[in-house]
């Protein structure tokens, strides 16, 4: 088994940035080049329904000017699955999105949604667009991933970097059990949400993770010590822990 661990750096709060003053900054792809420069192994961007942050421009300039791989965070709709298929980055992360919610809380149901999912996954696949499932650690969601067919699942870290104490650790276990059980199956595990410099290393540590996708604490990090330094520790973290 390969050790690789990849960096995705989700750029989504440097447009919440430039949103909140309804400006051309900063820029979002400017910081998606700046995070590749410093080791970021791919760039994740989640496109919302209401475009509160990114949006449809900056997916087409993503698309484009990215000299890493581009993994697009999207509901399952026919309004995303069709920006998808536009643009075809190299993966598409399916994730639950509700309007009122302040981030993506939660899991998808993918046991619950399987007629819904299993077009869509099967119309990203036929793009070659590697298909993800944003997924709470749970054996009945990565057995309703195996049905679909995804290749790959993200496990959500939210409800892990949530917790602490022994709480934190039987949640760290039931992230490592449902890494090792999709594995097992073949399909790669990816896990994100709530990570920091404090709280990454166990999770870095699970040897059948292969990649991270990590936004906002590196975003918010930046103010204080600059992009580039703050991915370079973040990389060096998850490095020491493999
Ligand atoms: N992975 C997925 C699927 C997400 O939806 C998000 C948040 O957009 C992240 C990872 C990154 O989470 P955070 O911004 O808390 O690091």
């Amino acid at each position: 088994m390969t050790n690789e661990l990849r960096l995705g750096v989700n750029i989504d709060h440097v447009a919440t940035v430039r949103n909140a003053r309804g400006s051309g900054y900063p820029d979002p792809v400017r910081a998606a080049l700046l995070a590749a420069e410093h080791g970021a192994d791919g760039i994740t961007a989640h496109l919302r329904e209401d475009r509160r942050h990114i949006t449809d421009a900056d997916i087409a300039r993503l698309s484009g000017e990215l000299p890493v791989p581009l993994n697009l965070e999207m509901a399952a709709t026919e309004e995303m699955l069709g920006i998808a298929l536009r643009h075809r980055p190299h993966a598409a992360c399916i994730v639950p999105e509700k309007r009122e919610e302040r981030t993506t809380e939660g899991g998808l149901d993918a046991a619950g949604q399987h007629n819904l999912l299993a077009p869509m996954c099967a119309e990203l696949r036929g793009a070659n667009i590697r298909v993800s499932l944003f997924i709470e650690p749970d054996p009945a969601q990565i057995e309703a991933a195996l049905r679909l067919g995804a290749p790959v699942v993200e496990l959500h870290t939210g409800r892990y970097c949530e917790l602490d104490g022994e709480a934190q650790v039987a949640e760290l276990r039931r992230i490592a059990d449902a890494a090792a059980l999709a594995a097992k199956n073949g399909i790669e595990v990816h896990a994100g949400h709530g990570l920091t410099f404090d709280n990454v290393v166990p999770i870095a540590a699970i040897p059948q993770i292969r990649e991270l996708n990590i936004g906002h604490f590196l975003i918010g990090e930046a103010i204080f010590d600059g992009l580039g330094p703050v991915v370079k520790r973040m990389r060096a973290l998850m490095d020491e822990a493999r």
